[in-house]
């Protein structure tokens, strides 16, 4: 039988049928498809840059949207309209922004593109979102009921979790996103290492201990892109991803609410853990949009390691 006959002929679970058996309660089932199916139209946005790329000119001399913000009007408008939404951040904006009538139950966050600026070099991109049944400003663990995110790469993949497991999703030539592996678990220890920052402004400790990674033969595996970074070390099963506090930015600089939460959210349903170095993520109170915070996030052994030399003396 040709590979295309059986391909068609295989039973495959969707996106919302996955939902539907693992029991996640309605809305928030139509909530996470909405933005599923969003993610196609962002992916059409990105495809259109190639005209760009191409050298071709906006026809009527207009000044056209960049990436990022193209992205996010697309999702605004996908979530405004879909019934289930009272607010919404994005790292695009400086507020949140109220898109409901004031009923809805979900507050969402999103990193409409992140790694945007990859695009010209063609390497993986992608959205991040956070679903939260409070307002934001208080500690993830508390407010968050499910977190997502699509990348933008030679597939287009979906990944959710709604607190029942963590499960990838690829959209398929029929425009379908059809599941590809279900309840992804993290060994408790990995192979791999995704380093941010510059070496010469890590700490002391941070220094040892990416030294000791280096030394127990860890492959470096760092795009500069936080979606592909962390997708890696998801679907390779373990690892460790950081962006330390640096000599000159304590704080590093991934955001808190639209970047590390919903990561967090997703690498703990795959059993494994996310710190700042000390605390947990999902620990941590939001106290505004911009906040900044340090991350090891992976496997158990390569996070609770990292924690073990950022408290030595
Ligand atoms: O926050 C934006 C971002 O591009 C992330 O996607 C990525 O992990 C990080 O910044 C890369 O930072 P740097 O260019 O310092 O390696």
């Amino acid at each position: 039988m040709g590979e295309g006959i059986s391909d068609y002929t295989r039973f495959v679970v969707d996106l919302r049928r996955h939902m539907w058996m693992a029991g996640v309660e309605m809305e928030l089932r139509r909530l996470i498809w909405q933005i599923a199916v969003t993610g196609k139209y962002i992916s059409a946005k990105i495809h259109e840059s190639n005209r760009k790329l191409a050298g071709y000119k906006n026809l009527y001399g207009e000044e056209q949207l960049s990436l990022d913000r193209s992205a996010d009007e697309i999702l605004k408008n996908q979530l405004q309209y879909s019934g289930f939404v009272r607010e919404y951040a994005s790292e695009e904006r400086d507020a949140v922004i109220q898109i409901g009538k004031g009923e809805e139950k979900y507050f969402v966050t999103a990193d409409p593109l992140d790694g945007s600026s990859l695009v010209d070099t063609n390497l993986s991109i992608g959205t991040i979102i956070g679903i939260h049944k409070e307002s934001v400003f208080t500690r993830g663990r508390d407010s968050m009921v499910a977190a997502l995110y699509i990348t933008y790469g030679p597939l287009i993949t979906m990944v959710y979790s709604a607190g029942k497991g963590t499960h990838e999703f690829v959209l398929n030539r029929e425009g379908e996103y059809v599941l590809s592996q279900e309840h992804i678990m993290l060994e408790e220890r990995g192979s791999i290492y995704s380093p941010g920052g510059l070496r010469k402004d890590y700490t002391k400790k941070h220094l040892k201990y990416l030294e000791y990674l280096e030394a127990a033969g860890y492959k470096l595996r760092y795009s500069g892109g936080f979606v592909p970074d962390i997708n890696q070390v998801l679907i390779k099963r373990g690892g460790v991803f950081t962006y330390p506090a640096l000599m000159k930015s304590p704080r590093g600089k991934l955001r808190l609410l639209f970047e590390l939460q919903p990561m967090a959210f997703i690498i703990e349903e795959a059993g494994g853990i996310a710190t700042d170095g000390e605390d947990e993520i999902l620990s941590l109170r939001v106290q505004d949009l911009e906040q900044r915070c340090p991350i090891y996030i992976g496997s158990r052994f390569e996070v609770e390691k990292a924690m073990e030399f950022l408290a030595a003396n």
